[in-house]
């Protein structure tokens, strides 16, 4: 299967709705099934939802790649906000600096097989996600 990229920029409301239905239609395509293309649905929206929120905008991108046997679903959600200072304490559920439930980050790892955060304070914030599909 040839691989397919999509990029989807983050500056509003309707775009956190994009980026969800880009990722569930990327996902359904790419032979996911149901459940996972929920799964990554629900956690592309939690964190395009904080890219709008802390740094007002960014972009995801999304990639479908075939490891051997094996296909994924890579998500990168970047922003050049304000950053996030303590990454523990921030996957931390309930820890919100927005009286936020706290629950977008911690949710998105736990939906997601592999996560994982880069971010400077003053610089940005990058998040990359994978989702392997069943066999
Ligand atoms: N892209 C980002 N840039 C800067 N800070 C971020 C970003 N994403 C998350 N954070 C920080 O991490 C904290 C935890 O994020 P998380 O999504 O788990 O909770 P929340 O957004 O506060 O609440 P919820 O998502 O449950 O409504 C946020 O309160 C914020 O301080
Ligand atoms: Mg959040």
């Amino acid at each position: 299967m040839a691989e397919t990229e999509i990029l989807v920029p983050i500056d509003s409301e309707v775009d956190i709705i994009s980026a969800r239905r880009h990722g569930r239609d990327l996902a359904r395509s790419a032979g996911f099934s149901l459940g996972d293309q929920t799964v990554i649905a629900t956690a592309v929206s939690e964190i395009a939802r904080n890219i709008l929120m802390y740094a007002k905008r960014g972009e995801v991108r999304f990639r479908v790649v075939n490891d051997g046997d094996r296909c994924g679903l890579i998500v990168v959600a970047a922003d050049r906000g304000p950053g996030i200072a303590d990454v523990d304490l921030a996957l931390q559920e309930g820890h919100s600096t927005a009286g936020g439930l706290g629950l977008g980050l911690p949710g998105a790892r736990r939906l997601m097989d592999d996560f994982e955060i880069v971010t400077a304070v003053g610089e940005g914030t990058a998040i990359t996600m994978r989702k392997w599909r069943g066999k």
